[in-house]
């Protein structure tokens, strides 16, 4: 059964048309995550599964039940949000129960999920602090599970982790992938970042100003992107796009991606070094082509300078085809 259908969902603010036509479903204990860029609508439409909004017009069900007019508690879903606002004046404990208090559930259930939640989250030893004594990352925790103790059916995470540095990002990005393993429900994720993005879903989906662009596996937007919009935003280094006329005759564009740019020669493309980012494992080397900046990233160390010139090849099975309008070419 599909944990969530949504058919042509259309959300306006006055006379602001936000969300455009938007059809997806999310399975049963599936990740799914929303990307796109800032103000494409992702977090309105979190808000608008969660009830919080209203949609001016479609269907969203949930479970089999329209939910269209079912009010956001009754939906068994539970949201995340990036700003995670604890509750100042309560403790952990008393952060990850308020809602089940407020549902009227038995003590027992209370106590019995608290611990539960607390375990999967390492939160044991500080359901008596209060959030100012926490860490961001144990913040973040708890933000998580006061979502799991109600345990809902579909979870919602709006930008979870931008509040954290680096290295805490990933461990609770690895953190969230064991915790979709554990509970088996269903997740919505929004996000920015694309690693998080890439490794955390089963199926992406990605919007632009306020539609769904595509949705697919993470490999098949990555491979089989439908247009340069999603060609573009997923991959980092982004893939290069050069004007067809660069390498002959024609008014497409071409895509080629920095991994399948070699080093060669007799490479049709004559390129300027003008950064060199050396990283250990992957050189990325920052080129112009003509007037059009290039990235190349090659596997292991080189000893390449800035204003070098070199030729880049990449083989032909290897480069995209987009049309001026930006549609995939076959
Ligand atoms: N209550 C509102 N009234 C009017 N416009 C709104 C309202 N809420 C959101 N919008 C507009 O809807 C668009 C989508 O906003 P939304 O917050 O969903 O974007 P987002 O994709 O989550 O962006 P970000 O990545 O920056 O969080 C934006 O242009 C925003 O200004
Ligand atoms: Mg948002």
């Amino acid at each position: 059964m599909t944990a969530l259908t949504l058919t042509n969902v259309n959300k306006s603010f006055g006379n602001v048309h936000v969300l455009k036509d938007i059809t997806l479903e999310v399975e049963e204990g599936e990740f799914v995550v929303f990307v796109g860029p800032s103000g494409c609508g992702k977090s309105t439409l979190l808000r608008v599964i969660a009830g919080l909004e209203d949609a001016s017009s479609g269907e969203i069900n949930i479970g089999g039940q329209q939910v269209n007019l079912v009010p956001p508690s009754k939906r068994g879903i539970a949201m995340v949000f990036q700003s995670y606002a604890l509750y100042p004046h309560l403790n952990v404990r008393g952060n990850m129960t308020l809602a089940l208090k407020q549902e009227k559930q038995p003590k027992a259930v209370i106590e019995e999920r608290v611990a539960k939640a607390s375990r999967m989250l390492n939160l044991e030893d500080y359901l008596d602090r209060y959030p100012s004594e926490l860490s961001g990352g144990q913040r973040q925790r708890v933000a998580i599970g006061r979502a799991i103790v109600r345990e809902p059916k579909l979870f919602l995470f709006d930008e979870p982790l931008s509040n954290l540095d680096a290295a805490l990002r990933m461990n609770t990005r690895i953190e969230i992938a064991n915790l979709h393993r554990a509970l088996d429900a269903s997740m919505i994720y929004v996000t920015h970042d694309q690693t998080e993005a890439m490794t955390l879903a089963d199926k992406i989906v990605v919007l632009r100003d306020g539609r769904v662009e595509q949705i697919g596996t993470p490999m098949e937007l990555y491979n089989n992107p439908a247009n340069q919009f999603v060609a573009g935003f997923l991959g980092s280094p982004s893939m290069n796009f050069l004007p067809e006329d660069l390498l002959g005759d024609g008014e497409n564009t071409i895509g080629i991606r920095p991994e399948d740019l070699f080093l060669s020669d007799d490479g049709p493309l004559a390129a300027q070094v003008s950064h060199v980012e050396k990283l250990g494992g992957d050189t990325n080397v920052i080129a112009k082509v003509q007037d059009h900046a290039v990235t190349a990233r090659l596997f292991g160390q080189h000893a390449i300078a800035e204003g070098q010139e070199l030729r880049f090849a990449f083989s032909a099975d290897k480069a995209y085809r987009f049309d001026p309008a930006g549609q995939r070419l076959r």
